[in-house]
């Protein structure tokens, strides 16, 4: 498989090929999924909650993020790895927001960043692109501004809210965002934005409409078995698996089944 890059997302999309996204964020995982044949690496600040266990995505910091997309890169061979910069390191200062993906390019040698917002960020977003740095959207439920909506449900079911998705979408094309995350919002408004864009919209609870899926790792592969959101499905049950796993291990340690001769030097 040849390197992917945002040049070659955009030639997926007008060729109609299916663009697939994942987050990883660290090594062994990344190994796995890039030798899998998966487009997309993102190192979401997901990792905030996957990872660090926290409640929300906001805690997680620049060096944070800079030590798992580290571990990702050594790992990957052809997909492009995209890192999202996290809360309160391009909101509202775009030199802020050049230096966060400056330090994120040069310190992972990742490939692209993400952030999330339209307008808002707008004068972010163009100086981290004036740098030849690529810029990836993230519009629809935002986990990072969790606080100004109060729940993680379904997002611009209203007319309004659907009227300022797609003015920011179509204003992250002419800003230069190479490709777009569309999160939890209705699949009919979702495939709208797609058609409405030439670069490549990636869904995540939006339907079959856009141009790529992103998931979740860890709730893809079932690992936590308390998360089963409507749009989440689960390719493996890794939490059933996991802890029969760790539960024979304990027995045979405990039976002094193991270790056996074989496996004594
Ligand atoms: O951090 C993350 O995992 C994300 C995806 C859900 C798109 O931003
Ligand atoms: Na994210």
């Amino acid at each position: 498989k040849k390197k992917v890059t945002t040049h070659r997302l955009m030639k997926m999309k007008q060729e109609g090929e299916k663009i697939s996204m994942l987050t990883a964020y660290d090594y062994s995982m990344a190994k796995l999924i890039d030798g899998a044949g998966i487009d997309i690496i993102l190192v979401g600040d997901s990792a905030s909650n996957v990872m660090a266990g926290n409640e929300t995505t906001l805690p997680i910091t620049l060096d944070q993020m800079i030590y798992h997309a580290t571990s990702v890169v050594k790992a990957v061979d052809t997909a492009l790895v995209v890192v999202d910069i996290p809360f309160g390191s391009y909101q509202g200062d775009s030199h802020k927001a050049l230096d966060s993906a400056i330090r994120i390019m040069k310190e992972t040698g990742g490939h692209a960043v993400k952030v999330e917002g339209g307008a808002e960020i707008r004068s972010s977003i163009e100086r981290i692109l004036s740098a030849g740095v690529p810029v990836m959207g993230h519009l629809g439920l935002m986990p990072q501004s969790i606080y100004k909506y109060g729940t993680y449900t379904v997002r611009a079911k209203q007319e309004e809210e659907a009227e300022k998705l797609i003015a920011d979408a179509l204003l992250l094309e002419e800003l230069g965002a190479f490709a777009l995350v569309l999160e939890k919002i209705p699949a009919e408004l979702a495939k709208k934005v797609a058609e409405k864009l030439t670069i490549p919209v990636i869904g995540i609870g939006a339907g079959s409409g856009v141009d790529g899926q992103v998931l979740v790792m860890h709730d893809m592969l079932g690992i936590n078995n308390e998360f089963s959101p409507r749009f989440l499905r689960k390719y493996a049950n890794l939490h059933e698996e996991i802890t029969r796993a760790v539960g024979r291990y304990i027995e045979d340690v405990k039976a002094v089944d193991f270790p056996n001769e074989n496996e004594c030097y």
